[in-house]
């Protein structure tokens, strides 16, 4: 893998402060300096020093990303675009899949490792891990409706959610926030058309104690930071 991005993964920095330690010289691997930030170095047979200490370097990769509409929450897809497809092929390497799923035309914050107990963490219905969505609804939410919310809604297979949050953000554009801790197929979009509402926009900002980037454009993507890798291993 490339060296500044080993050293980006490895908390050196951002890729822009890794490459000046690299131009600095500070950076060998078996003892010769590298010269050239893009150089190839393999982790697992060199050692790799940064003004003499060794990089740890670590198995997995742990990705937040701003999911863009249209594209499929999977590793590979015959007709469509993944989530992993737009990814940096120095990251796809390392395979990653997403961890759980959005719909096609949901937009937002997704993980995405290469570290299956990790992803089970977050996934397992026994965690209950909340999540929080933006979503624009054709109508106006009632009292009546955060309070079905609030109670668990049945949905149209008889299946009984648990409780969740139905917040009203701003009544003229019909923006509100839903907090479920599950992960039922289509969950939102059932539980609003439960209550006699479409949602027109869905997007979702929150996962646990992980918040969207709001620096991340739809598409995007960075690394997660070490503490909240921590902070969703204790969601
Ligand atoms: N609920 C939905 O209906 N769709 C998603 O993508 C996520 C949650």
């Amino acid at each position: 893998m490339r060296i500044d991005k080993l050293l980006a993964h490895t908390g050196y920095g951002t890729r822009k402060e890794v490459k000046k330690l690299v131009k600095q010289g500070a950076v060998e691997a078996d003892g010769i300096k590298i010269k050239s930030f893009s150089a190839q170095v393999n982790p697992d047979k060199e050692v790799i020093t940064v003004k003499g200490e060794t990089v740890e370097y670590r198995e997995f990769i742990y990705l937040m990303m701003n999911k863009p509409p249209g594209v499929i929450s999977a590793t590979e897809d015959d007709m469509h675009e993944t989530v992993v497809n737009i990814l940096e092929l120095e990251d796809i390497v390392r395979q990653p899949f997403p961890v759980g799923r959005l719909d096609k035309d949901t937009e937002g914050l997704l993980i995405l490792t290469n570290d299956g107990k990790f992803a089970h963490g977050i996934t397992s219905p026994k965690k209950h891990v909340s999540k929080v969505y933006e979503a624009v609804l054709d109508q106006t939410v009632t009292e009546e409706d955060k309070k079905r919310f609030a109670e668990g809604i049945v949905l149209d297979d008889g299946y009984e959610t648990k409780p969740a949050r139905l917040e009203q953000i701003d009544s003229e554009k019909m923006l509100v926030h839903i907090t479920i801790s599950e992960g039922k197929f289509h969950q939102v979009k059932r539980m609003c058309h439960a209550v006699g509402k479409e949602v027109l926009f869905l997007k979702r900002i929150q996962i646990g104690g992980i918040v969207l980037d709001p620096k991340l454009e739809t598409g995007e993507y960075r690394d997660l930071r070490d503490e909240e890798i921590e902070e969703l291993q204790n969601s």
